[in-house]
């Protein structure tokens, strides 16, 4: 028999409007009373952080923001915020946002408590000391990076590293269901999608697919089916947004553990060369990656569409897919988000080299099958 192992968050909590009581969330995790806050100018101008950073100073907390966060985070950005935390000396690290600001506050809590030139961490198991105590409050429901163990920096014009350490684990997170109300449709269709193909991916995680991360895959699965679309179409109602955040959470466990394939190592690309967003490159690629995969996940992909209601034909779940691309109205091809049909070959050669990823795969991939799920997608 197999043997397995599974990590995560130990204190996750989840209170609609919780993000009002910062003084409340933090109460343990800071006795210097210095608080870095890793954010945004997208979150800063939504006034989102305003009601908590209140909480905070009214209980005597020092606080400093630093907003300057991008999509995809570059290298420049983070050594920026290790530098402006450190003069701070923070007790405490609070990412505040999406995965940008999520993944910046992980290595930010990391490096400004083991100084060392950032490369030095990229890859899997490279960070081994302690980070400063980190509290990571997501805003979208998409990537999970609240309870992963990992952080994606943008090196260089184009290319992703992750950092991939246990150390990044945050010691608490907080799900607010009410700071995702005013995500604008396209935000959530496209990071409720990445949420979704990290429990599929995770499911099919050829070598380290567990029954925990299983178990969860599903249940986040059925979490997001279930609300997506209403999402989209409801943007307050508060119930499919917390369902949401719940669902992208369990996703994110999942795929910790379990990594993702072949549809994030296609993706990676129109992010780094195109600055498509995760989410979106995501759900670009996936309907047409699941096809490849399918003559080795069949059984697999079955199993969810089993678990889903859907019948137990692995067929069902692409179909489902499908459907919910075309009902969330994201981009369905390169055309629709200014690739160029001569950007296939450098993008197929990029993608072959996240090993990191495609060794977790169900199909193997090659250089002309990836060529041909891009033109497939043109
Ligand atoms: N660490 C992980 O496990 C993991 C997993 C998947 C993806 N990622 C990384 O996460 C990043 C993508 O994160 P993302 O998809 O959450 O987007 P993001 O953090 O890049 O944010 C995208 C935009 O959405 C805006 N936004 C965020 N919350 C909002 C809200 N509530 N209302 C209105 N606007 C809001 C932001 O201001 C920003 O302009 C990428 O860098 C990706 O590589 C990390
Ligand atoms: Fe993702």
């Amino acid at each position: 028999m197999k043997a397995h192992s599974f990590q995560t968050v130990s204190d996750i909590r989840i209170e609609n409007g919780g993000a009002a009581k910062l003084d409340f969330y933090v109460d343990g995790l800071c006795p210097n009373k210095r608080i870095a806050v890793i954010t945004d100018k997208g979150i800063v101008s939504l006034g989102l952080m305003e009601p908590g950073l209140a909480s905070l100073r009214d209980a005597g907390y020092q606080v400093m923001v630093f907003d300057d966060v991008v999509a995809d985070p570059p290298e420049s950005i983070v050594l920026k915020g290790i530098e402006a935390v450190t003069d701070f000396q923070a007790d405490l690290i609070i990412g505040f946002g999406g995965g940008s600001p999520m993944d910046t506050a992980k290595v930010i809590a990391y490096l400004v408590a083991n100084p060392q030139p950032i490369h030095k961490i990229y890859g899997v198991g490279m960070a081994i000391g302690k980070s400063l105590p980190l509290l990571l409050i997501p805003t979208t429901a998409g990537t999970g990076s609240e309870v992963t163990n990992v952080a994606i920096i943008t090196t260089g014009e184009t290319e992703k590293s992750g950092v991939v350490a246990d150390a990044l684990y945050a010691d608490r997170v907080l799900l607010d269901s009410a700071l995702t109300v005013g995500l604008p449709k396209s935000i959530t269709a496209a990071t409720g999608i990445d949420a979704m193909v990290h429990a599929i991916e995770a499911y099919t995680s050829i070598k380290q697919k567990n029954p925990i991360s299983d178990a969860l895959a599903l249940t986040a699965l059925s979490k997001l089916r279930n609300a997506i679309v209403q999402s989209c179409n409801e943007p307050e109602n508060l119930d499919c947004r917390e369902t949401m955040l719940i669902g992208a959470m369990l996703a994110g466990q999942a795929f910790s553990n379990a990594p993702v394939g072949a549809v994030h190592a296609l993706a990676y690309p129109l992010g780094g060369f195109f600055h498509v967003p995760h989410g979106l490159s995501n759900a670009l690629v996936l309907t047409e990656v699941l096809k490849y995969n399918q003559p080795k996940a069949d059984k697999w992909y079955g199993e969810i569409a089993q678990s889903l209601g859907l019948g137990d034909s692995s067929s069902a779940l692409i179909d489902d897919m499908i459907r919910i691309k075309h009902e969330t109205a994201v981009p369905l091809t390169l055309s629709d988000v200014n690739i160029p049909a001569d950007a296939i070959p450098m993008m197929a050669k990029d993608a072959m080299a996240k090993d990191r990823v495609l060794q977790n795969n169900p199909r193997e991939m090659t250089y002309d099958a990836t060529v041909k799920i891009y033109e497939s997608i043109l």
